[in-house]
């Protein structure tokens, strides 16, 4: 039987979604797109997942892009044909639940614009960060022209996407690239932490609370104000939010029903 390209890890409301092909630095292949995209939308409609993290085998790579053997005969054409059928970065970008990026090692090209569509990069110490396709004569394709300038500036991201340099993990950190870097041997420790830490919340609240963030970085100022205005009443009309209010007065823990 082939080895899947794509392992699913539960460990209670956590789903982990480890990317695997490490003898690749686990490059996404087309094959591998697919099985992302499908994993991740089950896994987004299964109820008994509260947060998503996503990670590549073995300890080399987070992901080293895209597959490039696959860019060698692919035409115009055909390029525009995969967009109108929709990417990864559109399904990483579409999960509705919390999204944790567990990076050690390489994350270059794709690789990056794939932990940038995620909500939360948390990489060891020991990463490696390029925006790297100027160096093979293509530009960012997933995204990645327009989440790093969100996430670094513009200065910042056109250093990045016209050196094609790498950068080490506390670089990435230092210019908001990623959110967390600890020792390597912490990775996984933490990892569970911050997974853990948001899964303990009411889960619709958390995805109502992860739209409005998001909002921000696609509406103007005004309009993400208001749109915050709807979600915040709309999360009136929540169970768990009468719960967390009364469990405040009432001085004890609240018991989400997610609903
Ligand atoms: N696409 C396709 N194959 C890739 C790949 C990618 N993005 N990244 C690595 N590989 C393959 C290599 O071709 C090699 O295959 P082989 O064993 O059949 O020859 C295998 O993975 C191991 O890679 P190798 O280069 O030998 O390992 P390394 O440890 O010397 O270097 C990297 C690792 C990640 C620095 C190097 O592979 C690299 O620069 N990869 C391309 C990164 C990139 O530019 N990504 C953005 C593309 S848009």
């Amino acid at each position: 039987m082939a080895t899947p390209l794509v392992l699913v890890n539960r460990h209670g409301p956590v789903a982990v979604v480890t990317l695997n092909r490490p003898d690749k630095h686990n490059a996404m292949s087309l094959a591998m797109k697919d099985a992302i995209t499908e994993t991740l939308a089950e896994l987004d409609a299964d109820p008994n997942v509260r947060v998503i993290v996503l990670t590549g085998a073995g300890d080399r790579s987070f992901v080293a892009g895209a597959d490039i053997a696959e860019f060698q005969d692919r035409t115009p054409v055909e390029q525009l044909r995969m967009y109108r059928e929709g990417t990864v970065y559109d399904a990483v970008d579409r999960v509705a639940k919390p999204l944790i990026a567990r990076i050690d090692g390489y994350c270059f090209g794709g690789g990056l614009e794939l932990a940038m569509a995620c909500d939360v990069r948390i990489a060891s110490e020991r990463s490696l960060f390029s925006q790297a396709e100027i160096n093979i004569g293509i530009i960012p394709g997933g995204g990645g022209s327009q989440r790093l300038p969100r996430l670094v500036g513009l200065g910042m991201a056109l250093k990045l996407t016209l050196t094609g340099e790498r950068i080490e993990a506390q670089e990435a950190l230092r210019i908001g690239l990623v959110d967390e870097v600890v020792p390597h041997p912490h990775l996984d420790r933490r990892v569970e932490e911050v997974a853990n830490r948001i899964a303990s919340k009411s889960a619709v609240v958390a995805r109502v609370a992860k739209a409005a963030v998001k909002a921000a970085a696609r509406l103007p100022m005004d309009q993400g104000v208001r749109y915050e205005q709807m979600l915040f009443a709309l999360v009136f009309s929540s169970e768990d939010k009468e719960e967390g209010v009364r469990a405040f007065l009432e001085k004890r823990e609240p018991r989400w029903k997610d609903r």
